[in-house]
């Protein structure tokens, strides 16, 4: 039996069907409520609207459980990789060695990107922001690689999606060489999806870059780490302008540009700058978590606090220890994750953090890890939307497969002036 909710509006009583998920969740659906009652909900951010019903990821935010199509992430990071997590987030399920082949070997196919979109390359000022470079060039694909109408619409999709895949992280490489002034790098055919970037971004004729698998490994569980978050601010911008039915590559770019901001993805280029001020200003955190605490000052300590999580994010966890083995490893001593360490330790003791259910999340550590293997500070952000991509381009498939599919458009209440007449310019105070 359907459970329901009861509403009461002006003594009149209303029956809201309860949805539940596969792990228990429950939501009210109130898809009819303005038909019904005249009213509609209002939630400023969307904390408390589920916009869709979904199959990819689930995350509870009390418990700290991410999943990626039911598998735990912590399972993921330690056996599984990049491409094989991106495979299972589109599809739905594990490849098999056959089908994993086939999409290597369709990720190698797709890997250069046009010659002639090097000039637009070129052409961006030096000190551009490698994220706003990046979301142009994502939407300018759709000029160099136009729908392919001979082809079946399956196939068209699953090329479109693996171009996405293998020239996003092509152009993000060529895109730093160019940004320096060297020498781009192409992909290799004989080199994995992780190894090729990390080739391009480093290799150059006069250092030719030396792979080791442990690098490649930290890059797997990296991007395997960021790979979706359900309906986070840059997803729902994917589906957002998605469910305006434009091509997917102008969707994508929508999700780029939401994940540059500080407060989503830009978070862990500004756990850094934070970090090093903290570090040039005599490394003590304390002045900083006074400041953060502080209601009338707008500063946040960047890396901490989740809408979702109110407990450990899980993919921290990971972050931190790797970021551990990697320092080890390349036997770098790096002064920033002494004062990270730090500041997580007084944080996590302070009465402000733990009422506000404030504990570090992924952007915290992975900043760290990110430095550690060479990545440009300005590129973090860069590395994030790589990572996020098989979550955008699986959560728009899903959203366009949705036999509920809606044009994305919510309502407001609005609290402008009443009607009032124009006054002529001279007439007016
Ligand atoms: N430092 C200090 N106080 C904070 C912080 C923080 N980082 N985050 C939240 N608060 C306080 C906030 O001031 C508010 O306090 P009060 O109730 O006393 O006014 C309370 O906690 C709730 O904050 P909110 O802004 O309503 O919560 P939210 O769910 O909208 O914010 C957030 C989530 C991630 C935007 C926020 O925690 C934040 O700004 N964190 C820093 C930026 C960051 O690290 N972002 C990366 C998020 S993880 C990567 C990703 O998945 O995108």
């Amino acid at each position: 039996m359907q459970e329901t909710a009861k509403l009461i509006v002006d003594g009149r009583t209303f029956e809201l069907p309860i949805v539940r998920g596969t792990e228990g969740e429950k939501a009210l659906d109130i898809s009819r409520l303005r038909n019904e009652t005249g009213l509609i909900s209002l939630d400023p951010g969307y904390a408390n609207t589920g916009s869709c019903e979904s199959s990819i990821t689930f995350m509870d935010g009390e418990k700290g459980i991410l999943r990626y199509r039911g598998i735990p992430v912590e399972q993921l990071a330690e056996r599984s990789s990049f491409v094989e997590a991106a495979y299972l987030l589109i599809n739905g399920e594990l490849p098999t060695r056959q089908e994993l082949n086939r999409f290597s070997v369709m990720l190698n196919d797709h890997s250069l990107v046009h010659e002639d979109m090097r000039a637009f390359f070129e052409n961006f000022p030096r000190r551009a922001h490698p994220m706003g470079i990046l979301s142009s060039m994502v939407n300018a694909l759709r000029a160099f690689y136009p729908e392919l109408p001979e082809r079946g619409e399956e196939e068209e999709i699953n090329i479109t999606f693996t171009r996405l895949l293998s020239k996003v992280r092509t152009m993000a490489a060529a895109s730093y060489k160019i940004s320096r002034g060297h020498r781009v790098v192409y992909p290799r055919h004989d080199l994995s999806y992780c190894a090729n970037f990390l080739n391009m971004m480093f290799d150059s004729p006069v250092k030719p870059y030396v792979i080791d698998d442990d690098i490649v490994q930290a890059l797997n569980v990296f991007w395997i780490l960021h790979a979706d978050h359900e309906q986070n601010c840059s997803t729902a911008a994917v589906r957002l302008v998605g469910s305006a039915r434009v091509n997917l590559y102008a969707a994508i770019s929508a999700g780029i540009c939401a994940l540059w901001g500080p407060l989503h993805g830009g978070a862990n280029q500004a756990v850094i700058e934070m970090l090093n001020r903290i570090y040039t200003e005599g490394g003590d955190p304390g002045p900083f978590i006074l400041r953060a605490k502080d209601r009338k000052d707008p500063f946040r300590l960047m890396g901490f606090g989740h809408r979702v999580y109110k407990t450990y994010d899980p993919r921290a966890k990971i972050m931190k220890a790797m970021c551990d083995r990697i320092l080890e490893k390349l036997n770098l001593d790096d002064p920033l994750l002494d004062i990270a360490k730090t500041l997580e330790e007084v944080a996590l003791n302070d009465p402000y953090f733990i009422d506000h259910n404030l504990y570090p999340n992924v952007d915290f550590y992975s900043g760290i890890v990110l430095r550690a293997l060479g990545i440009p500070l300005n590129m973090f952000t860069v590395m994030f939307a790589i990572g996020r991509l098989p979550g955008w381009i699986s959560q728009w498939k899903e959203s366009v497969d949705d036999p509920k599919w809606k044009l994305h458009r919510p309502r407001q209440i609005y609290v402008g002036p009443r009607e009032r007449d124009y006054a002529p310019i001279g007439e007016r105070k």
